[in-house]
């Protein structure tokens, strides 16, 4: 287990100096769809992304992935732009119908290129390539088959895992087979807030089981394409859900989406089965007959580490009407996307927020990774995500100055290193996001980047808290 030098300050005194474990990987990360552009560029076709974006009304201002920060192209510039960060990791993802455009058969080779170079820039700058197989951008042309609620959506995908491994894995060793699954189901098939953009609730329930088999067979595709010591991981938005009271019906309503939210992943991912409460509570909608012998057995994979995705609380109190309604605290909720979770009301948890309407809450980072390593003793931990949008802009000096992004990455890295000092194994941070992107249902309205894209051309503006980062990712010090 990894362990961080201890550092207690006595109260009376301004708060420590905090030293990271000196194996601690700093990372920054990306999506293919977010930053690439290019869109029908060599061979790739459409995803579900980007058919979601060209229906009107879906994503704010008619944004399209289309162009997006022509990272395609400004690849070079992004790597250089990494080395200057001096992060020893960079977490990315490869588009799908990029290097297999129909979501079947042989690969495109310009595709693989593309992460081809990619990869070799990164080794060649000593940064650690980290790939996702799937950060949303399923080709169409599975999604016109049926999508993820279809089981041979899950074939395809191993197949694809395959193909990227074999591509890529004398450079890649470092892979991720799913991205928040919880979005794709629940958002892309349930509240329709996302792409494909349905709302199915029994689709919705189906599409997690499918993206948990996918991820169970696509780990034994990884590790039969990469033998000697790949590690191979899955990213979870794990949703740190607080009751709004200690009483039995708020925290029944905590237990039920912890259930949607959480362990209808981590319970066939790490025991092998799906919660009996879940079972229970989604009982009107379906009898889950779609989970046929064997597949908790093929889901339930050793992993070598378990990527987090953090950003913010989730707050919940029982309601009466039949419905879940409120704002969840990721601004998503107004459509009712939980699935299966009625009588749910979600609230705002207390104090600021940022540009999202997320409230800033660096204790539920702290709280979920003490969680994790209780619930998961023996895997590793690695924040796969955390950061925030706020609404920056340049200065009439040039200048992007973000002091709070700062003061959010300085929360939040003080709280996971107190869960280090608490003996949680973290081994490492990737910022969300290298670059100002395309924020899904919002488009180019949120800012993420710790660089400041200028979109009409293109222009990378590094933003103060990338000097910032890129001290502590040199140091490993975080200074009060
Ligand atoms: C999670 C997703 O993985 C990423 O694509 C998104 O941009 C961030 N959260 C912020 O919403």
């Amino acid at each position: 287990m990894t362990t961080a030098t201890r550092h207690v300050a006595p109260a009376d005194q301004a708060p420590a100096t905090r030293t990271f474990p000196q194996d601690f990987l700093w990372g920054t990360a990306t999506a293919a769809y977010q930053i690439e552009g290019a869109a029908a560029l060599d061979g790739r076709t459409p995803s579900i992304w980007d058919t979601y974006a060209r229906t009107p009304g879906k994503v704010r201002n008619g944004d399209t992935g289309d162009i997006a920060t022509d990272h395609y192209h400004r690849w070079r510039e992004d790597v250089a732009i990494m080395a200057d960060l001096g992060v020893g990791a960079y977490r990315f993802s490869i588009s799908w119908p990029r290097v297999q455009p129909t979501g079947r058969g042989p690969a495109v080779q310009k595709g693989l290129d593309f992460y081809r170079r990619l990869t070799d820039a990164l080794l060649d700058k000593g940064i650690q390539p980290v790939a996702t197989l799937y950060h949303w951008d399923l080709p169409q042309e599975l999604e016109d088959a049926g999508g993820w609620p279809e089981r041979a959506t899950t074939d395809r995908f191993t197949e694809y895992a395959a193909l990227a491994a074999d591509a890529l894995g004398d450079r890649v060793r470092t892979w991720t087979t799913l991205n928040e699954p919880w979005c794709s189901a629940f958002l892309g098939y349930g509240s329709g807030v996302h792409a494909p953009g349905r709302t199915e609730p029994v689709a919705a329930l189906r599409a997690a089981h499918h993206l948990n088999l996918a991820h169970g067979k696509a780990v034994q595709a990884l590790r039969a394409a990469l033998p000697g010591g790949a590690q191979v991981s899955v990213t979870l938005n794990i949703h740190h859900v607080r009751p709004l009271t200690g009483q039995a019906p708020d925290v029944d309503a905590a237990r039920r989406i912890d259930a949607l939210a959480n362990r209808v992943f981590t319970g066939p991912m790490f025991e092998g089965a799906y919660p009996a409460d879940l079972l229970e509570d989604t009982a009107r909608l379906t009898d889950w007959s779609f989970v046929r012998d064997g597949d908790t057995v093929d889901i339930k994979q050793r992993l070598d580490f378990l990527g987090v995705n953090y950003y913010t609380p989730t707050l919940v109190s029982a309601a009466a009407d039949g419905t879940s309604h409120g704002s969840d605290g990721h601004g998503r909720s107004d459509h009712s996307p939980w699935t299966g979770a009625d009588n749910v009301a979600f609230h705002l948890p207390p104090g600021s927020t940022t540009a999202m309407g997320w409230a800033v809450d660096p204790t539920g980072m702290h709280d979920l990774l003490l969680r994790l390593g209780a619930d998961l003793p023996g895997t590793p931990l690695v924040i796969t995500e955390n950061g925030a949008a706020f609404d920056d802009y340049v200065d009439p000096s040039g200048e992007v100055r973000d002091p709070d992004r700062i003061a959010y990455l300085h929360g939040h890295l003080t709280a996971v290193h107190r869960a280090i000092e608490a003996g949680v194994d973290v081994r490492g941070y990737f910022l969300w996001s290298l670059l100002d992107n395309f924020e899904w249902g919002y488009g180019y309205s949120k800012r993420f980047g710790t660089v400041y894209v200028d979109y009409p051309t293109g222009r990378r503006i590094p933003k103060a808290s990338s000097r910032w980062y890129a001290q502590l990712a040199r140091t490993g010090t975080l200074t009060p």
